[in-house]
């Protein structure tokens, strides 16, 4: 594993060699990449077989917000192949690749946006997002954990497994590049785009307690993707720690 130094010196290089490179729009970044994606994502298997184990058993609506082709999903239906999912992704041909991969399963893909879609209240037993959540600011991700929280029922689980950012200097150091990037091609706020701006543990778990979570467990990866299990509750946020 690199020291927080180093993987901050290779970032701020990375970020001064890209710095002339576009912006691309969400749905397009992922349409262009779909051929290599899942072997793109393949050194993330051990993530998503965690991810699968931590969903509790007796789950049978859940939702999944940027689904993709559903890497996380290929394990969870070996867990149990009767789940039955919703799949929310705004780029279509990565939920035709779904649909293709798991035609025999019980699933309904929707190609919208997200923070647009009718989570709907006390509906799912668990909402789950892997590596997706990453690409928006807090403010945004803060009324959607609101809606998640809603749409679960009692004693639901929502599942994030994501980048998270090893520091503040590394959180702040995106966001503001992301930030400038977006103001000098004149990105309109409504205009999503494919850009890292992870949040750190700390703010990460502020966002999911102050929409109601409790934080059941964390799973902190600095190699791969950090899970955190949250659930549907009022008070007593309670909080454990793992790491792996
Ligand atoms: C890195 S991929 C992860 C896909 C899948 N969860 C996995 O781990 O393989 C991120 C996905 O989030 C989707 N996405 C990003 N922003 C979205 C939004 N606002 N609404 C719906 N899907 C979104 C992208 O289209 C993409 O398929």
């Amino acid at each position: 594993m690199k020291s927080k130094e180093k993987y901050l010196q290779d970032l701020r290089q990375w970020l001064h060699d890209t710095s002339g490179s576009q912006l691309e729009e969400m749905s397009d970044f992922f349409s262009k990449r779909l051929d290599g994606y899942e072997e793109h994502m393949s050194v993330w298997e051990e993530s998503y077989k965690l991810f699968a184990e931590l969903l509790p058993f007796q789950c049978r609506k859940i939702l999944d917000l940027g689904c993709g082709t559903g890497l996380e999903l290929d394990h969870i239906w070996q867990k149990d192949p009767a789940i039955e999912v919703t799949g929310v992704d705004l780029c279509q041909s990565m939920l035709d690749k779904l649909s293709e991969k798991h035609s025999d399963r019980h699933l309904v893909t929707v190609c919208q946006d997200y923070f647009r879609y009718d989570i709907g209240c006390e509906k799912w037993d668990a909402i789950i997002s892997f590596e997706s959540l990453h690409h928006f600011l807090p403010e945004r991700k803060g009324k959607l954990y609101q809606k998640i929280h809603n749409g679960l029922k009692k004693g639901g689980v929502f599942l994030l497994g994501d980048y998270i950012a090893c520091c503040d200097e590394e959180e702040e150091l995106l966001r503001s590049v992301y930030l400038e990037k977006r103001k000098q091609s004149l990105i309109p706020d409504k205009n999503f785009v494919h850009f890292d701006i992870p949040l750190t543990l700390e703010h990460e778990s502020r966002l999911l307690q102050n929409a109601g979570f409790i934080i059941e467990k964390i799973l902190d990866n600095p190699d791969g993707a950090t899970i955190i299990t949250a659930k549907k509750g009022d008070k007593n946020y309670g909080l454990q720690s793992k790491n792996i």
